[in-house]
């Protein structure tokens, strides 16, 4: 993993343990070993230190994290480093993050090729730099300045860290030749190293109490970025009382819950990757057809566009076309406001890339096919008739339904093998999850071509199976239950928001209910009112507040009032809820902020539990993924299975055995979360594998 190479006086280190050379201890362990053999060998003059493959050290080794640490660590490898008699320089390619950063200030001279980024990642993983990065980053750069990079995470380009002062040079060719010039550098005197903990750092009492502020107010709920302020105001001490001081905070983060919850994060986004279908080659992909130029169809088509491929929209009649039309032109004008799309490429995509039609004949050549017409199954089986017949052979048909039975819409064709859903949330332009729904007889290529579109337009992809609501709104219509309950029985419909919000969540559900127009649940609900199993519990407050003509944020109130300033609680609802409650015989008694969110958190992990038995997730990170990049669930509680594992199973049976007293109907304990309060396992070991 770690290899010493000598020419004459040089000697090079290089570390090689791929994908992305993370500071594993096995590395840790080489670099040690390599850096003291050197020093000790006096033919050696100067050492250089580089990275094989396509980075320098990405960071600490993740996969380490909440394991018992295993010395020798980070910071005594630096330490290592920067007090060797011998010079050493480092040059740095690719991504060079976290620990690897670390162990180049470490160094007493640095060199990045073009291209490479820097950065400090460690407060997105709930963790500050534990390898002296909080003490030295500040020597080089300033107080200002490092505790910007480390409180914010942000990556920055080679040019930028140059000006900074955080490397001296900028080179090109590749990382061995570099080193090896590098060094001779050193020899002849053109390059200066220098012990960067020597240096001192000016004081910047303002800079830290605006830091500070600026975190009490962006980030109160986060524990890392504070403890980083700290660390950094500690590099105006000696370097051992800093690095003493980091230490202590860095260890405090390792052993916080959102630590273990962002790290999940950070796992669950990659994971999802892993389908049976990895390997299988994608069909080709270069032109997209939409069918429906609603709100989902035109950020469908704004996705498809920003993300480079050409676009044939379809719609009814003309004025649907116009409308479409209109909203990808708003769309597209948000994204150059945004910085996301420059003036010029925008007028190319409208002038070029976006063509609409009439007639879905016009699509026959495209190579995917995006159905994103109202829910109506007798429209959408028409609609797939019609595709079977115009598009051409191996063309991949998709459907954004949101719950409808895929394996019936597949079944109105002659190719079923080649149809699948592509349930994108809104606004698709913007939301990162794509459920991947695989019907029964979905080929493995066109899975793999979900993937592979999902990839193209920078989304993250889930894959799902069929059944009604698929996994995010599958779960979501049970867990919303509780809300409407929890109203009846004596919570005001604020304070569950508040309750929510509290625990992480980006907005409580009445809220969104608000904002998404309460229309739209209201529907569903006639719906499927002929279906609804008589023991089920139903509350009617909803239903009043929607044949009142309020719908939410859109008709002025619902849940809320909406006007001037922040929305304010609706006592017309609130009356409402008395009344209902009298009706019902109901005495509102008072719920605690935190017995709402186990009650809630609890429904939402027992329908994740029925959905892994029903084999409609793959594992229990996919669903945390569902919710962590598609319904605002907070990423420092990692993704509501991962949170399933923090109460355990044993103790969640014991709730819903608890709740179940008052509502035997909708308190089932799920069979797997029974097998896994007998047996001891978790969640987590269902990731495996
Ligand atoms: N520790 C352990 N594994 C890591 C890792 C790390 N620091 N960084 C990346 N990996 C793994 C990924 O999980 C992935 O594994 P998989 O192939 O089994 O899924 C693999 O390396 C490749 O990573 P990926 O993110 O898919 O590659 P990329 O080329 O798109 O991006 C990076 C490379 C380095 C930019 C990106 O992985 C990254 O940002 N990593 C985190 C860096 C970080 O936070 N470091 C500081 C830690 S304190």
């Amino acid at each position: 993993m770690v290899t010493i190479e000598r020419a004459g006086n040089i000697a090079l280190i290089a570390v090689n343990n791929p994908p992305v050379n993370a500071i594993s201890q096995a590395v840790r362990i080489g670099l040690t070993e390599a850096v003291e053999t050197l020093d000790s060998d006096p033919a050696v003059e100067v050492i250089a230190l580089y990275g094989m493959g396509r980075t320098f050290i990405a960071g600490a080794d993740i996969r380490e994290f909440g394991k018992p640490p295993a010395p020798p660590f980070t910071i005594d490898v630096c330490d290592t480093i920067e007090q060797a008699k011998t010079p050493i320089v480092v040059v740095m390619h690719g991504s060079t993050l976290g620990g690897g950063l670390e162990i180049a200030l470490a160094c007493h001279g640095r060199v990045a090729l073009e291209g490479t980024i820097v950065g400090f990642p460690e407060v997105t993983l709930g963790i500050i730099p534990g390898g002296g990065g909080t003490q030295r980053a500040p020597r080089l750069t300033g107080l200002r300045a490092a505790l910007d990079l480390i409180t914010t995470a942000k990556r920055i380009g080679a040019d930028e860290a140059l000006k900074l002062g955080l490397i001296d040079e900028i080179a090109s060719g590749t990382p061995r030749d570099v080193a090896l010039s590098a060094a001779g550098a050193v020899l002849t005197g053109a390059f200066a190293t220098r012990r960067v903990g020597a240096l001192d750092v000016t004081p910047d009492p303002e800079a830290l109490a605006e830091t500070a502020a600026k975190l009490k107010a962006s980030a109160p709920n986060l524990f890392s970025p504070h403890k980083a302020v700290e660390a950094v105001r500690a590099s105006t001490l000696p370097l051992a009382e800093g690095i003493a001081a980091e230490r202590a905070l860095y260890l405090e983060c390792q052993a916080s819950p959102q630590r273990a919850g962002l790290v999940h994060a950070f796992f669950a986004e990659r994971a999802v990757e892993k389908i049976p279908e990895k390997g299988t080659p994608p069909r080709a992909l270069e032109a997209i057809g939409v069918i429906g130029g609603g709100t989902m169809g035109s950020g469908i088509t704004t996705a498809a566009l920003l993300a480079g491929f050409p676009v044939i929209l379809a719609e009814r009649d003309e004025a649907s076309l116009a409308r479409g039309r209109a909203t990808i032109e708003k769309n597209l004008a948000g994204a150059v406001k945004r910085g996301k799309l420059t003036a010029a490429k925008e007028a190319e995509i409208l002038a070029s890339a976006l063509r609409i039609t009439t007639d879905l004949a016009d699509l026959a050549d495209t190579d995917l096919v995006i159905e994103a017409v109202f829910e109506d199954m007798g429209v959408k089986k028409e609609i797939f008739a019609t595709l079977d017949s115009v598009m051409k052979p191996g063309a991949v048909l998709a459907t954004n339904t949101s719950y409808l039975d895929i394996d019936e819409i597949a079944a109105a064709t002659t190719r079923p093998g080649d149809v699948i859903g592509l349930h994108f949330f809104s606004p698709a332009h913007v939301m990162r999850l794509l459920e991947v729904v695989v019907a029964r007889e979905t080929t493995a290529d066109v899975v793999a071509t979900g993937f592979a579109l999902a990839k193209r337009l920078g989304k993250i992809a889930v894959r799902a199976g069929v059944c009604d609501g698929f996994i995010g709104n599958r779960i979501m219509s049970h867990y919303r239950k509780v809300g409407d309950y929890l109203v009846m029985d004596g919570a005001s419909p604020e304070a569950i928001d508040r309750a929510l919000e509290g625990f992480g969540l980006a907005m409580g559900p009445f809220k969104v209910g608000d904002l998404a127009g309460l229309d739209i649940a209201w529907a569903s609900r006639k719906r499927l009112a002929a279906t609804r199993p008589a023991e089920e519990r139903y509350i009617p407050i909803a239903d009043r507040i929607c044949e009142a003509g309020w719908f939410g944020r859109k008709s002025g109130q619902g849940y809320y009032v909406y006007g001037e300033g922040d929305p304010k609680p609706n006592p017309a609802v609130a009356k409402i809820i008395a009344e209902e409650q009298a009706k019902a015989g109901i005495a509102p008694r008072n719920f605690s902020a935190e017995e709402i969110v186990d009650r809630y958190m609890t429904a939402m992990i027992s329908e994740g539990a029925r959905v892994l038995e029903e084999g409609i997730a793959l594992r229990p990170i996919d669903i945390d993924a569902v919710f962590l990049f598609g319904y605002g669930f907070p990423r420092t509680r990692g993704g509501p299975m991962h949170y399933a594992d923090t109460i355990g199973a044993d103790a969640l049976v014991a709730r819903i055995a608890h709740y179940a007293k008052e509502d035997p109907y909708f308190w089932k304990v799920p069979a797997l979360l029974a097998a896994m309060a007998k047996d001891g396992s978790t969640f987590a070991d269902r990731n495996e594998g």
